[in-house]
């Protein structure tokens, strides 16, 4: 599949945001660890999440979609505590099913995971700390990860993470919530969706305190039960569509959104002359006048977002002045810049600094989509650049993104979905 985009117009309308993608690849996992049926709303129906779905079937859970995004899963049929299935080499969160069969199993067998590689290593380390540190016993090799509590169940500990990591937090809290005694998470990551899944945990019976800090607290306990729980909205998506307006100029009302979550990204957006009104679940971002330049330095959260990194470097290469952008998250995160290169974009990076001269225009082209937040991106660069330009290898971006398509369209975008071999002729009159 590919993108083709007429680019050059103002974004104008409203856009409903989709349940929170990394907020769902942790919840689901988790319900390995229910006894009982979770009823999961406002789930994005996004790649990911259909994949982690596919991989519960698979081990024998049951799952039963009750709407487009609203589902039933029953993991008491599971036993076996292994995921061993080759399509887990695509997704990152596959590897919470470890922190979840630690916990309800004691032990777990799980393909070491994949996911976007947008340039250095994905060490998992901390994870492999936290779960020590539990009681486990870790093996890692032949693209497996291998674990084991040592006693039959894991117990508590006190653990200090090295980095701030949102997947350690993640697998740490699963395996904990069911250890025996109490664990403390130390340096932990706050993201919402940290705070979603504590949330989720809680509500089916565990007793974790102090998510959305930078120390938890776990009191393992027995069994969860089953129960439903709705998905907070995806800060992410969001911010990728305050993005795009910032860049086509225009005026969204961005829907479904919890303004807190959105703080940063308001505020780095407001300092290049976006205006940006918080209306309590929703906010509309006006972009009118000429799009002034900003330094960014990527944090964990609060801080500014490393996802939102690629999106708003796109809209600064055509801001007025030079903007300089820091990746603090990742060892570098710019394999996207070759690409708006193509475009006319006047970028150098150094590691994890980029230089953005911004230029007058961007001019269509033929560009690739690397890894999911760089795909979007170059849907952002599709649509402020003059000509049409085809966004290739979109399925990266469809991991993350519900109807992205439809969604732009609704804003009065120029862009279709054409499968790959489409003559250009039929593309150019269905534009
Ligand atoms: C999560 O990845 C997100 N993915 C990423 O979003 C996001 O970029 C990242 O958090 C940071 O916010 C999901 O939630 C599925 P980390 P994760 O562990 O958990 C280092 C997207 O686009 N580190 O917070 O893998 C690591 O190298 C994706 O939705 C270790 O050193 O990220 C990095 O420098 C892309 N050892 C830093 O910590 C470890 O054991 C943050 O990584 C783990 C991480």
């Amino acid at each position: 599949m590919k993108y083709l985009i007429k680019g050059g117009k103002p974004l104008c309308g409203s856009v409903e945001i989709s349940g929170a993608k990394n907020a769902a690849v942790a919840i689901i996992p988790a319900c390995l660890m229910v006894d009982g049926v979770c009823r999961i709303e406002n789930v994005p129906m996004i790649s990911d999440v259909t994949m982690l779905l596919r991989i519960l079937r698979e081990m024998g859970g049951i799952v039963r979609m009750v709407n487009k995004n609203t589902v039933d899963i029953d993991c008491r049929p599971i036993t076996r505590p292994a995921a061993e299935f080759d399509m887990m080499r695509q997704i990152r969160a596959s590897y919470y099913l470890i922190g979840a069969m630690l916990a309800r199993f004691g032990s777990a067998r799980v393909v070491m995971p994949g996911g976007c590689n947008f340039g250095g290593t994905r060490p998992i380390d901390q994870h492999v700390k936290g779960f020590s540190a539990l009681g486990a016993r870790v093996e890692l090799g032949n693209d497996m990860v291998v674990a084991e509590a040592r006693s039959g169940r894991l117990h508590g500990a006190n653990i200090y993470l090295d980095v701030v990591s949102v997947g350690a937090t993640v697998n740490v809290m699963l395996a904990a919530s069911m250890a025996v005694g109490t664990t403390v998470i130390e340096n932990a990551a706050k993201e919402p969706h940290i705070v979603d899944l504590a949330n989720f945990l809680n509500s089916c019976g565990a007793d974790i305190r102090g998510a959305g800090t930078n120390v938890i607290k776990v009191r393992g306990v027995k069994r969860l039960e089953g129960g439903s729980y709705a998905i907070i909205p995806d800060q992410i998506e969001a911010g990728t569509y305050m993005a795009a307006v910032a860049g086509c100029g225009g005026e969204v009302l961005i829907q479904n959104v919890i303004p807190r979550h959105l703080e940063c990204i308001s505020g780095k957006l407001r300092e290049m002359g976006v205006e940006v009104e918080n209306l309590g679940d929703a906010v509309r971002v006006t972009r009118d006048g000429p799009l002034g330049r900003a330094n960014i330095k990527t944090l964990p959260y609060p801080g500014f977002p490393t996802d939102m990194q690629p999106q708003l470097s796109t809209v600064l290469a055509v801001a007025n002045g030079t903007s300089v952008v820091s990746e603090g998250v990742w060892e570098t995160r710019y394999k996207y810049v070759d690409e708006l290169r193509r475009m006319g974009a006047r970028i150098q990076v150094e590691g994890r600094i980029a230089i953005i001269e911004g230029v007058r225009r961007l001019s269509g082209a033929t560009i690739r989509a690397y890894d999911l937040r760089a795909g979007a991106a170059m849907v952002i660069a599709g649509l402020i650049a003059e000509g049409t330009t085809t966004v290739e290898g979109v399925s990266y971006i469809e991991r993350g993104y519900e109807d992205i398509v439809l969604k732009l369209r609704g804003l009065g975008a120029d862009i279709i979905s054409v499968t790959e071999d489409d003559p250009k002729e039929s593309l150019r009159s269905a534009m």
